[in-house]
């Protein structure tokens, strides 16, 4: 039953009859209109998508919503072309489940085509992004090293569930670790180990998170505490 499988993910529009209608109101067949921009897709999917849900080709590891290869798998199994998945998928940004969880209006008209151009060039397919593709998301990954106290250990600013370090080093004594997360996606910074389980505030689009310990040497863990999001995102910190 391939078909029903699919229509059903038109969520609340359920039945086959008011997909028609749907299609034909947007402006004839919107599940065949021409494809958007797949590498701002790709930005603007890691930067709001991304700490939802695993896609291999784009990196991103969030585990609240389903894994999107699998989710497409069964359809490109069965057949379905690109541009239906890409309706699909722009269905579910623009009208999510109204009882579900993924959040409604993340991304509207040219953003969620794009969007969607890119999940149904790549969700389920194996490979790498090459090209323009491969370029698109910029990281940084250097380890953070205590300097007067501090620590910085800035969230990625592209919106993916990692810290630009991924291991800090510090000395015994009160250190405070800080944390600019300059995208959309919440996160706070927190420390646990050696009997220490503290919190700074979540914050996104430029905020600062800060959380202050008295560390004696040895090995604690940094890392985000926003459910779903540590693993991936944290490290390790060593105190000498
Ligand atoms: C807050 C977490 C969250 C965010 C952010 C999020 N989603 Fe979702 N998504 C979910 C959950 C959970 C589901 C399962 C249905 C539900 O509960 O709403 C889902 C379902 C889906 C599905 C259907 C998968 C299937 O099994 O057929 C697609 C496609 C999808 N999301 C794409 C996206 C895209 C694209 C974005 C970014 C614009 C996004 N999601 C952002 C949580 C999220």
């Amino acid at each position: 039953m391939p078909f029903l499988r699919v229509f059903h993910r038109l969520g609340a529009l359920g039945a086959l009859g008011a997909c028609t209608a749907l299609l034909v109101a947007l402006s004839g067949c919107q599940v065949r209109d021409t494809p958007g921009n797949a590498v701002r897709g790709k930005q603007l999917f890691v930067a709001k998508c991304g700490a939802c849900h695993t896609m291999r080709r784009a990196g991103t590891q969030g585990t609240i919503g389903p894994n999107l290869d699998a989710a497409f798998a069964r359809d490109r199994v069965d057949g379905f072309h690109s541009d239906t998945i890409r309706g699909l998928v722009r269905e579910w940004i623009e009208h999510p489940n109204r009882q579900g969880v993924m959040p409604g209006k993340l991304y509207q008209g040219a953003d969620a085509l794009d969007v969607a151009t890119y999940v149904a060039l790549v969700a389920a397919h194996k490979g790498k992004d090459t090209g323009d593709l491969a370029n698109a998301i910029q990281t940084v990954s250097k380890p953070a090293v205590e300097k007067n106290g501090t620590l910085e250990i800035d969230a990625d600013p592209s919106g993916q569930l990692r810290f630009q370090a991924p291991s800090a080093t510090g000395t015994a004594g009160q250190v405070t670790l800080r944390s600019v997360n300059k995208s959309a996606v919440g996160h706070d910074i927190s420390i646990k180990g050696m009997g220490i389980d503290s919190h700074g505030k979540v914050v996104s689009n430029g905020g600062v998170s800060t959380v202050t310990a008295n560390l004696k040497p040895g090995t604690y863990t940094f890392y985000c505490s926003v459910p779903g999001h540590y693993p991936p995102m944290g490290g390790k910190l060593t105190v000498k």
